[in-house]
């Protein structure tokens, strides 16, 4: 048989994914509050940078008691947000712009509020309303102790006790996280019947997409044991621990490709799983199960070339071997920006750091993700007042940690406006947005060349149009331990000094872009400190 064209290959294989964390990106109303409008509005902005999709984070009815992973309608938009009309426009306009749209959906847990929590807060221990919930008599002679000894990721215990209606001690249920996020229970086939319907009925309103919320979550180890209580498991932990990781998952993942298939125009799942390694990670994106992962790996590595090398050449192999894209990300909304995290407390480094690490990321094969704001070389905004902190993490650790507030504050979009263009100028947003980021803001970046949304947009012109880019294969090039290069075919090499002083690298190239200013000769490259390069080379 004579092929005449090569199928292209799906979408999301090499997709650049720009992550909205809505509430903070821009506000039509005045409210101080991000909204779908809003988004609607600065749609230019993502197309002009060049990304592929969006991926909103969660804007469905919530008491924001964890910035709306508190789900209690998951079929409406939060008026603070707009309506389902305002997201209809939205997604038409995305469409018509050629940008794809990706939804949350957080099916470990939902709000206290949600009708189903309702219905289980009234019935007595036992009733079946109950049953969509993880509801467990307490230990000790009245039941007055938790069942276990499980944390909630935010601190403090896992179980709140709840009173049955006569009003005498009841039941624990459990939350992994707020207390105000009862965890579901996939036991229960009704938990199911609903989360595929949920799919549905965002799947016909033209979703392209979900990111899973705590994909890693879900289903628990039936015997509800207690855990050895030093390990040390962070925000969403990473080991197998019977409530994290368990096989049942995957069970739920290969329903819910079924009914992804079952659409036109392949629509897609992203895991949000933070779990133990490569081989864990590869389980989720079996060709039956999920289409993408985050690799956290990446995200969490140091920035030290042989650390790195190390993650990369790991979570490649990972993914690829069930035929899945590696889905690099470098920042999101539950972690200290990456301008500052790699900075070592120089926020010159840190920028340059986060600079050549975006190139890295972006040359990498397979599909990247970018949090708002990281295009314009946003660092963490580490001194928030106390009295404005949100974050749940705040309250329940007893004060000890501050929560991830510092990377959700607004986007600046002009430069000497009151509020940066994200809101009104009499208006307050909802996080204060520190007084010099005018200078960091979209006017002041667009039209200057050396300039981080400068770097970002050429480099995601050049991943479209450079064949080498995207999906596909790379290989290491023999270099210093603290440099990272590798060639992609045809014809391209990036290469990323990690050392603390220049490096040279002989031979003739064209520049594609870099990171920072490099020297250039006949010869050969000068390439300072933390900077990476894309070059053109001979195939
Ligand atoms: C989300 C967090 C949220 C948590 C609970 C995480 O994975 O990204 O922002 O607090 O899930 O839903
Ligand atoms: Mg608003």
């Amino acid at each position: 048989m004579v092929q005449t064209s090569t199928p292209r290959a799906p979408w999301w294989r090499d997709a650049v994914i720009y992550q909205v964390y809505v509430r903070s990106f821009a506000d039509s109303n005045g409210d101080g509050i991000g909204d779908m409008t809003g988004i609607r509005q600065r749609l230019p902005h993502l197309q002009g940078l060049g990304v592929d999709a969006l991926w909103l984070t969660p804007f469905y009815v919530s008491p924001m008691a964890d910035g709306g992973y508190d789900v209690a309608d998951p079929r409406d938009v939060d008026p603070m947000f707009g309506s389902l009309d305002d997201f209809d426009a939205l997604v038409a306009d995305a469409h018509d712009l050629g940008l794809r749209v990706i939804v949350d959906i957080v099916p470990n847990h939902t709000s206290d509020q949600h009708v189903w929590f309702q219905a289980a807060a009234q019935a007595g221990h036992g009733h079946p309303n109950r049953d969509r919930y993880l509801f467990r008599p307490g230990r000790g002679a009245g039941g007055e102790l938790p069942p276990n000894n499980w944390e909630s990721r935010f601190g403090g215990p896992a179980w709140t006790r709840l009173p049955d209606p006569d009003g005498t001690d009841g039941e624990w249920y459990l939350h992994l996280f707020d207390s105000s996020q009862p965890d579901l229970n996939w036991e229960n086939p009704e938990v199911h019947q609903e989360y595929t319907d949920i799919l549905r009925f965002w799947l016909d309103r033209g979703v392209d997409g979900f990111r899973i919320d705590v994909a890693h979550g879900m289903v628990k180890h039936p015997d509800f044991a207690d855990i050895e209580t030093d390990e040390e498991t962070g925000l969403l932990g990473t080991g197998v621990v019977p409530y994290f990781d368990q096989d049942g998952v995957h069970e739920i993942y290969r329903e819910w490709r079924k009914v992804l298939d079952s659409y036109p125009g392949e629509r897609i799942a992203v895991a949000e799983a933070w779990v133990e390694g490569a081989d864990r990670l590869l389980r989720y994106v079996r060709p039956d199960e999920l289409h993408q992962a985050f690799n956290f790996d990446f995200l969490t590595a140091a920035w030290h070339a042989p650390i790195l090398r190390k993650v990369i050449d790991a979570s490649i192999s990972g993914v690829t071997s069930v035929g899945a894209p590696v889905t690099w990300v470098v920042s999101n909304h539950d972690v200290t920006r990456h301008v500052t995290r790699n900075s070592d407390g120089d926020p010159d480094a840190g920028l340059r750091r986060a600079r050549a690490a975006t190139l890295l990321m972006l040359a990498l094969p397979g599909s990247a993700y970018i949090y708002q704001g990281e295009e314009l070389g946003l660092p963490e905004v580490t001194d928030l007042p106390d009295d404005v902190l949100q974050d749940p993490v705040w309250e329940r650790s007893g004060h000890t940690q501050r929560g991830r507030d510092g990377c959700r504050v607004p986007i600046p979009w002009e430069t000497a406006r009151p509020n940066f263009g994200f809101t009104e100028p009499d208006a307050q947003p909802w996080l204060p947005m520190p007084a010099e980021w005018g200078a960091l803001s979209v006017a002041a970046q667009n039209s200057d060349p050396d300039s981080t949304l400068s770097l970002y947009r050429a480099a995601l012109r050049l991943r479209r149009e450079h064949h080498a880019l995207g999906d596909g294969e790379m290989e290491w090039v023999e270099s210093a331990d603290d440099v990272l290069v590798f060639r992609r075919e045809p014809g391209f090499v990036c290469a990323v000094n990690l050392s603390a002083v220049p490096i040279r690298l002989d031979g003739r190239y064209d520049v594609l872009t870099a990171s920072a200013p490099i020297g250039h000769d006949a010869s050969g490259i000068t390439l300072a400190a933390d900077t990476a390069i894309w070059l053109k080379a001979a195939s």
